[in-house]
């Protein structure tokens, strides 16, 4: 088979080293891709924004199936239009891609569906939002109703807060037309855990859960971001909570939109807050998490081809999955100044030092070096986005994962790189409370 990748991020290409491992894959194709994509995958420079241009590209070249990461392809309808051409692709179609596109849309089936989430109210006038801030208790979250990259979210203490909240959204536009229309809804706290599963809208099959870290310092302190680092399994989602997640939030939703006319195929992400016996949703994504991918695929045993054409063909049921027992965790090391304005074109070093880990490679690219001494090419990496790299390692239980995956990440350095020290911590000291 000839599978095609959209996207460029750590998660792409972990997506890529996974689906390398297929028997059925030949040959793969990343659009647009990175340095460390480029070892398994042919590269092509098309946008994932372009899809006019995949579409050309995976007919020209007989694309036997289109694998989507991003969720911006997803939410303008690339998944249909691959169809209605007779391609394979791997992903919801842009109708179901709304779970993910428009809060409002998600927080109403929620409550239609009976799905636990935080108490909400959506608006697309800004005087209505202002006047509803008069009645709150304080916190409260005000996010914007599309796409921010999981920056859109502002907490809000009082009032004043509030008010400049909503003026940022919807007046100053901060976030663009996302920020149009607003939810504001009621604060949530305990602790935050990725739920992802395939679904080919009849059968839900979760994988393992994970933890991301998306706030940029130590501590869960600092603006949130993309996601700094994660690991799986979060064991915090006992048995009970991940059934729960299961039942009551992943099959009602998929149930749900059926109801509505739309039947829901890819990867569903639930993230949720559990606190106590208390499980509720913050959000739903149409895609893997990013760096949640590179923590769960590398514990699944399974052919990942074979699961996307299962979810294709409508027989997820007849997929067992097979799991690995170790604990996996990603750190991401980002440029200095992400998750705002971030530097570029950084060379990296010491990438051929690491032995124990695998390195998922994000803002990555080569650039040749020529020098008047030798007439041969050579090429070095340099930075090219705010998240670069994610460095993983397996281990048996979480803190041998954590010592292998920092003593890797000791040998990696470029200019201004900035990391996480604290990735997992809180699950260890959560185990040695118990413990005590
Ligand atoms: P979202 O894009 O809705 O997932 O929000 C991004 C992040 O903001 C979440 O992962 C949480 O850390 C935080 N967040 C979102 N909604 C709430 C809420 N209702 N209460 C507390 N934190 C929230
Ligand atoms: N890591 C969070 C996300 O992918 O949305």
């Amino acid at each position: 088979m000839k599978v095609l990748v959209i996207g460029s991020g750590g998660r792409e290409h972990c997506l890529v080293w996974k689906i390398a491992q297929s028997k059925k894959v030949k040959k793969i194709f990343c659009a647009p891709g990175n340095a460390g994509i480029s070892e398994f995958a042919e590269c092509i420079d098309i946008s994932p924004a372009n899809i006019k241009e995949l579409l050309d590209f995976a007919r020209q070249r007989e694309i036997d199936l289109t694998v989507v990461g991003p969720e911006a392809p997803l939410t303008q309808g690339i998944v249909d239009e691959f169809e209605n051409c007779g391609l394979k692709i791997f992903g919801p179609c842009k109708q179901a891609a709304q779970l993910e596109s428009s809060k409002i849309f998600a927080k109403n089936l929620m409550r239609k569906y009976n799905i636990p989430t935080a108490d909400f109210e959506g608006f697309d006038d800004y005087e209505k939002a202002i006047a509803y801030l008069q009645n709150l208790n304080f916190p409260c979250v005000v996010k914007a109703d599309g796409l921010a990259a999981g920056k859109g979210v502002i907490v809000i203490h009082n009032k004043e807060e509030g008010k400049n909240a909503i003026c940022k959204m919807m007046q100053e536009k901060i976030f663009g037309a996302a920020g149009e229309k607003i939810v504001i809804e009621e604060f949530l706290s305990g602790e935050e855990a990725s739920i992802i599963a395939f679904s080919d809208g009849k059968t839900v099959l979760p994988l393992p859960s994970s933890q991301d870290h998306k706030q940029i310092y130590e501590g869960d302190k600092g603006a949130n971001t993309g996601g700094m680092g994660a690991y799986s399994p979060a064991l915090f989602v006992n048995e009970q909570r991940f059934n729960f997640a299961k039942e009551k939030i992943l099959q009602r939703i998929i149930q749900g939109l059926q109801k509505e006319g739309i039947n829901y195929k890819g990867i569903i992400y639930a993230g949720i807050m559990i606190d106590g016996n208390d499980v509720r949703v913050l959000e739903f994504n149409v895609r893997f998490g990013d760096p949640e991918a590179q923590v769960i695929l590398p514990r699944l045993n399974n052919d990942l081809v074979e699961i996307f054409l299962a979810v294709i063909d409508n027989r997820l049921e007849e997929i067992k999955l097979k799991l690995s027992f170790q604990s996996a965790i990603c750190v991401v090391l980002a440029s200095k100044g992400y998750p705002g304005k971030y530097e570029k074109g950084k060379e990296i070093f010491g990438l051929d030092k690491i032995k124990d880990a695998l390195v998922f490679h994000a803002g990555t690219k080569y650039q040749p070096v020529t020098s008047h001494q030798s007439p041969v090419t050579s090429k070095k990496i340099i930075t090219n986005g705010g998240r670069v790299l994610g460095i993983m390692a397996l281990g048996d239980g979480l803190e041998e994962a954590i010592d292998k995956v920092y003593r890797e990440v000791n040998e990696v350095n470029f200019e201004g790189m900035q990391y996480r020290r604290d990735i997992g911590e809180k699950a260890l000291s959560r185990k040695l409370q118990v413990a005590g």
